[in-house]
């Protein structure tokens, strides 16, 4: 059987490098796999988050997924804190996987910055959480954007240690889905940062909730160069900018960047910045609408939550149970 976990942190407003990168393509894979698609709560606590915010972003993050398209009858949406074994297998997995290799973590480092000393342990053993979100369910694949290659091939890492030493074949060894022209959606602002959540500029990412207005202001003050439009991916050498709009464009509209590059190469960046506002605003609009109307009724959202961890906990027990036995924890 062929499974998926993925996930996105309830920390702040999802983006179109989060749906480009992640949630359209968990979308596209539904019909092929059985999903289950969590809100990593536990993962976002890591650093601070207000309580009262991290209930909001949790719904927000739910509807997102549903708005988008995830089929929450065939498919399992939740969030991670109530699904008790992610703690209780990422405990184990903590005695598994080195401090060497959480060293090499490049998210980290990014994330605690200067003040390695005052970041949270759990900031630190994030990856092995993540390891055990997957591992749980046994899932085969993890739809992600580019930025989490790394932390998977830790997951794998983890898996085979814990196989080799316990001598039992335990774990699958996972397999990242990365595809898309969107697997690293830039910064609106610098073509050679990422698009993210915690960028303090409000300018650098267009959020999945912008109005209409707000997507064309953003990519109208979108950083360019003053070249035309280069009019084939060859001229991005040097262009961040121009590579990050036009893998925008293609994305969105579901063609190449080649057939981006030959209809609008040569061109202003003015023109093509209309063209792809318009389009940006046609993909996120009807999407928008849907999560406003989901929000609005927090009791249908909160239950697929519940149903989605029932579900979720039902596939987890006999897991867990198998990851007991093996390493001798005697259990009811
Ligand atoms: P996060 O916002 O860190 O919870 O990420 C949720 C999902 O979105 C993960 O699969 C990420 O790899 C993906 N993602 C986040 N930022 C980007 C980006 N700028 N471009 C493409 N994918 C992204
Ligand atoms: N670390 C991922 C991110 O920030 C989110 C995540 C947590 C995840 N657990 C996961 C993604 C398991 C895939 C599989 O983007």
């Amino acid at each position: 059987m062929k499974r998926i976990f993925s996930g996105v942190q309830p920390t702040g407003d999802l983006h179109l490098g989060n749906y480009l990168g992640a949630i359209r393509n968990w979308v596209r894979l539904q019909d092929d796999y059985d999903c289950l698609f969590c809100v990593v709560d536990m993962h976002a606590i890591t650093v601070w988050q207000d309580p009262a915010q991290l209930t909001a972003s949790t719904r927000e993050v739910a509807a997102a997924m549903l708005a988008a398209g995830v089929d929450p009858a065939r498919h399992i949406i939740f969030n991670q804190s109530q699904v008790s074994g992610h703690a209780e297998l990422a405990w184990i997995l903590n005695c598994v996987a080195r401090l060497g290799w959480l060293n090499r973590m490049t998210q980290f480092k990014e994330k605690a910055g200067k003040h390695r000393e005052n970041a949270s342990v759990g900031l630190y053993a994030y990856p092995n959480l993540m390891a055990a979100d997957i591992l749980l369910y046994k899932a085969t694949h993890v739809p992600v954007g580019e930025d989490q290659k790394q932390h998977l091939e830790l997951a794998r890492d983890i898996a085979q240690k814990f196989n080799s030493d316990t001598g039992v074949d335990l774990f699958p060894i996972v397999e990242p889905l990365i595809f898309g022209t969107a697997t690293r959606v830039m910064s609106l602002r610098d073509g050679t940062a990422k698009m993210s959540k915690s960028d303090p500029s409000g300018y650098s990412r267009i959020n999945m909730t912008d109005s209409a207005d707000d997507i064309a202001k953003k990519i109208r003050k979108a950083k360019t160069d003053p070249e035309p439009l280069p009019e084939s991916p060859a001229g991005f050498e040097g262009r961040p900018e121009a590579a990050n709009l036009m893998g925008i464009y293609a994305a969105l509209s579901d063609t190449t960047i080649d057939d981006v590059c030959s209809r609008f190469g040569g061109g202003q960046f003015s023109a093509f910045k209309q063209d792809l506002s318009d389009l940006a605003v046609s993909v996120l609009d009807p999407i928008d609408t849907e999560m406003r109307r989901l929000l609005a009724d927090t009791a249908y959202v909160d239950g697929v939550l519940r149903q989605g961890a029932e579900r979720a906990r039902a596939l987890a027990a006999p897991v867990l149970r198998e990851v007991q036995d093996t390493i001798g924890f005697l259990h009811p």
